[in-house]
C-alpha cells in the first residue's frame, strides 16, 4: 500500500494520510467528508466557530443520506467521529497533505500560507481549492513552491467526480502524481491542467453564467424560462442561474473579477445585477435567497 493511503475502517494498515482542511464552507466540509470517507485521518479548521458548527451539521446531513442510498462503506456515524474539527490553524501542523478552501480571496490565502509556512514540515503538500487564482502566485506565499498544487474539487465534493489537478511552474513532477494518485484513490476522476486564468472549468462556466445573468438584467426572459431553455434546450442537468445559487453568488462574484482582471476581456465581466445581488446577501442557498428562495 502507498505511503499516502491507508484504511483504518478495514484495519489493512499502511502509513496514514493525515489531510487538513483549511475552510469549513460548502467545498471545505465537503472535501473534509470525502477523505473521511476514504479513511483518512482528516481534520477540518475553520477560524470561526460558526462556520465550524455549520461544516459540521453539512457532513452529517451529506453522510446521512449517502448511508441512506447504502453508497458508504463504514457507518456515516462512524466517518463523522473520525473527523477532527478545530479553530486553531496549528492544528495542521503534522500534516502531510493541507487542502486550503477559504473565501476566493488573495489577501486571505495569502496570511493563511504564511501562517502555516511557520508551523508545518518539510515535504509536506500544500494544495489550493482556488476556482480562480493563479497557482503561480499563490506558490510564491510558500516556503516549497515545487510542493504546491491545485486541488479543485467540484460542487458537491461528495458527488462530483472531478478534480481538476493544476500544475504550477514550480510544482513537482511526483507531487503532481501523487496528487493524482490521492484524488484516483477518493474515487475521482482527474484531470491535469497548467496554470492559466480560470483553468479550463470556469474558463467555459463563467462566460455562460454571466451571459444568463444578463439575459435577466436585460429583460429577455425570467429566471424560470433562462433555466429551463437550458436544461431543455442544451441538455444541461441544471440551469446556469441555479447553478449560480448552488455555487454561492458572492463565489461567481469574486471569480468573474478574478477572471475580468486576468484577461482584460468584458466576457468575464461581472454584471452590475450580480453585484448589486452580493452587496444585498442575496448569495443564493447559503442565505436562503438568491436567484430563487429557498
Ligand atoms: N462554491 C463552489 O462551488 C466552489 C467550487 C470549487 C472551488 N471553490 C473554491 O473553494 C474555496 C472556498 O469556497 P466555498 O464556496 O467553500 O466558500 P464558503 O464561503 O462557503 O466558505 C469559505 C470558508 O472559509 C472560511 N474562512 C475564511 N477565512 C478563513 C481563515 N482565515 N481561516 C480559516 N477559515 C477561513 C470561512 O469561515 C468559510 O467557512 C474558494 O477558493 C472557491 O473559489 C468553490
Amino acid at each position: 500500500m502507498p505511503w499516502w493511503r491507508r484504511s483504518p475502517h478495514n484495519d489493512t494498515g499502511g502509513d496514514l494520510l493525515k489531510v487538513s482542511v483549511i475552510g469549513a464552507g460548502t467545498m471545505g466540509s465537503g472535501i473534509a467528508q470525502v477523505f473521511a470517507m476514504a479513511g483518512d485521518e482528516t481534520t477540518l479548521i475553520d477560524i470561526y466557530k460558526e462556520a465550524l458548527q455549520k461544516g459540521k451539521a453539512n457532513i452529517e446531513r451529506s453522510l446521512q443520506k449517502l448511508g441512506e442510498k447504502s453508497a458508504l462503506s463504514t457507518e456515516p456515524d462512524k466517518i463523522l467521529s473520525s473527523i477532527t474539527f478545530s479553530s486553531s490553524l496549528d492544528s495542521c501542523k503534522d500534516s502531510s497533505l493541507i487542502v486550503e478552501a477559504v473565501f476566493e480571496r488573495l489577501d486571505i490565502k495569502k496570511d493563511i500560507f504564511s501562517k502555516i509556512a511557520e508551523i508545518i514540515s518539510p515535504g509536506t503538500i500544500i494544495a489550493s481549492n482556488t476556482s480562480s487564482i493563479s497557482i503561480n502566485l499563490l506558490s510564491s506565499y510558500v516556503k516549497e513552491p515545487e510542493n504546491f498544487i491545485g486541488m479543485h474539487f467540484f460542487n458537491p465534493p461528495p458527488i462530483m467526480k472531478l478534480v481538476e489537478i493544476v500544475k504550477g511552474r514550480r510544482t513537482s513532477e511526483s507531487v503532481t502524481k501523487k496528487i493524482g494518485d490521492i484524488s484516483r484513490s477518493l474515487g475521482k476522476d482527474p484531470v491535469f491542467v497548467n496554470d492559466y486564468p480560470g483553468f479550463i472549468s470556469n474558463r467555459v462556466l463563467m462566460p455562460m453564467l454571466r451571459e444568463s445573468i444578463i439575459s435577466l438584467e436585460q429583460g429577455i426572459a425570467s429566471v424560470e424560462d433562462i433555466d429551463k431553455t437550458v436544461k431543455l434546450g442544451l441538455n444541461h442537468p441544471m440551469g446556469p442561474l441555479t447553478l449560480c445559487d448552488f455555487i454561492g453568488n458572492d463565489v461567481v462574484y469574486d471569480i468573474m473579477t478574478v477572471l475580468f482582471n486576468e484577461f482584460g476581456d468584458p466576457h468575464y465581466k461581472p454584471p452590475v445585477l450580480l453585484r448589486n445581488m452580493v452587496f444585498s446577501g442575496k448569495l443564493g442557498r447559503k442565505t436562503g435567497e438568491g436567484f430563487y428562495k429557498y
